[in-house]
């Protein structure tokens, strides 16, 4: 039995049917869906001995009969670092590590698993986002599993790994001369006009719902507690109010109890928008034309940015804005101490722990958990020039000697 009853105005609390629609027709703000609580009766044992994927929570989710797809989306694992943390000067650090989500390796596959079976349910046809490239991977994906019609609007400067990424499911991949927010106005446009299923803009207010998912394993695989300090990318601004959203509903259905998380923005320096705005203290967001390696989150006109920046500030937490240079550093860091190859997302995250941890805002003793939201191997470019080259032989033992031999003799001292 579903405990949906309707979406919600989240500023003038005027309620509407759950239907295709995502903003207030009184106040333009945004619809949240609203669930009736008391009925659901979720207990940690009933939840423990569900599958391991999203909807183990599926009470907690916008759907109104069975999920159709993510059957295998989400349960990311939540790794103890104990070799970074050992680098990073802490005691106890996790990586949330969606970036082996199933089945397009980002965060995404979260949000997307829910609107699209919202989608269905709802009887729409064309499944469509505007996206900075995982996001379309994910659709891509999921309408291929649903057999539905599928269109995705990407900016046309991405990355080689991202458009093979959604082109290998056979959608209609429509590229934009024009960074997101221009594909994102442009969709914007489509979604009023022609009545498809954009993820991100007539089915947010469900998309964004998946999200908090990715909050809800933390807790659960933390032994159903919170961490002191938890470090989120952002980019539209989905994720961070929607892992608070989906602690605080632990705390309302009798989960967990105690302190939510400090949760801390981590954003590329290059796009900034809401860093910024968390750092003078500003109440709106100053808009930027981004310019930064870390692509995924290169949106310089957040649609939930104030969302995030009331989250963080609620929370006790705090923006922090990182170079291209320390997201590759970052990025290696994490590899060669974790064995984690991630995108310059989590790269951005990562960095941003660092310099959390130098300005004293991440204590040695707090635990932390740092959000790791896609994949490495989609952005290979990032990494040109950056790693060690493989030595060259052939295939003669007299050379492999040689090099070996070589490798052995003592350095000598300038
Ligand atoms: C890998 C990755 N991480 C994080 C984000 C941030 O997403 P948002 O702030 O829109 O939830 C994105 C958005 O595209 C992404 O692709
Ligand atoms: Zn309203």
């Amino acid at each position: 039995m579903s405990a949906l009853i309707g979406l919600q105005c989240h500023l003038c609390k005027t309620m509407f049917p759950a239907e295709a629609i995502y903003v207030c027709d009184r106040c333009l703000g945004p619809l949240e869906p609203v669930y009736d609580y008391a009925s659901m009766n979720l207990t940690r044992e009933k939840i423990a001995g569900r599958p391991e994927n999203i909807w183990r929570y599926r009470e907690l989710l916008p759907i109104t009969g069975e999920p159709r797809t993510g059957f295998h989306t989400g349960f990311t694992p939540l790794v103890r670092c104990n070799r970074l943390a050992a680098r990073l000067g802490l005691s106890e650090l996790y990586i949330k590590d969606d970036s082996v989500n199933h089945p397009t390796l980002s965060y995404k596959d979260r949000v997307v698993s829910v609107a699209a079976t919202r989608a269905s349910e709802l009887g729409l046809e064309v499944l469509a986002c505007a996206s900075t490239g995982n996001l379309a991977n994910s659709v891509s994906a999921h309408a291929a599993r649903l057999g539905m019609e599928c269109c995705v609007f990407i900016p046309d400067n991405l990355e080689a790994g991202k458009v093979l990424g959604s082109a290998i499911f056979g959608p209609t991949i429509l590229a934009i001369a024009g960074n997101y927010d221009d594909v994102n106005r442009l969709c914007t446009q489509v979604a009023d006009r022609l009545g498809w299923g954009f993820v991100n803009i007539n089915l947010r207010s469900y998309y964004a719902e998946g999200a908090k998912t990715y909050g809800f394993e933390i807790a659960e695989q933390l032994g159903w507690r919170f961490p002191k300090h938890l470090v989120s990318p952002v980019a539209g601004g989905t994720l961070l109010p929607r892992i608070a959203r989906g602690l605080r509903e632990l705390r309302t259905v009798g989960l967990v109890d105690g302190e939510l998380p400090r949760i801390h923005a981590a954003q590329a320096a290059g796009c900034s928008p809401v860093v910024s705005a968390l750092q003078s203290g500003a109440d709106h967001l100053e808009l930027v034309r981004p310019n930064t390696i870390a692509k995924s989150l290169a949106i310089g006109n957040p649609a939930d940015g104030l969302q995030v920046l009331q989250t963080v500030r609620e929370t006790g937490g705090t923006g922090t804005a990182v170079s291209d240079v320390e997201i590759v550093a970052a990025i290696r860091l994490l590899a060669e101490t974790e064995g984690i190859f991630t995108e310059p997302a989590g790269g951005t995250t990562l960095a941003g722990t660092i310099d959390l941890i130098r300005r004293g805002i991440i204590g040695p003793d707090e635990s932390v958990v740092v959000c790791v939201t896609g994949n490495g191997y989609k952005t290979a470019e990032v990494m040109n020039g950056q790693l060690v080259e493989p030595v060259r032989l052939s295939r003669a033992f007299k050379e492999f000697e040689a090099w070996w031999e070589s490798r052995q003799a003592p350095q000598s001292v300038a």
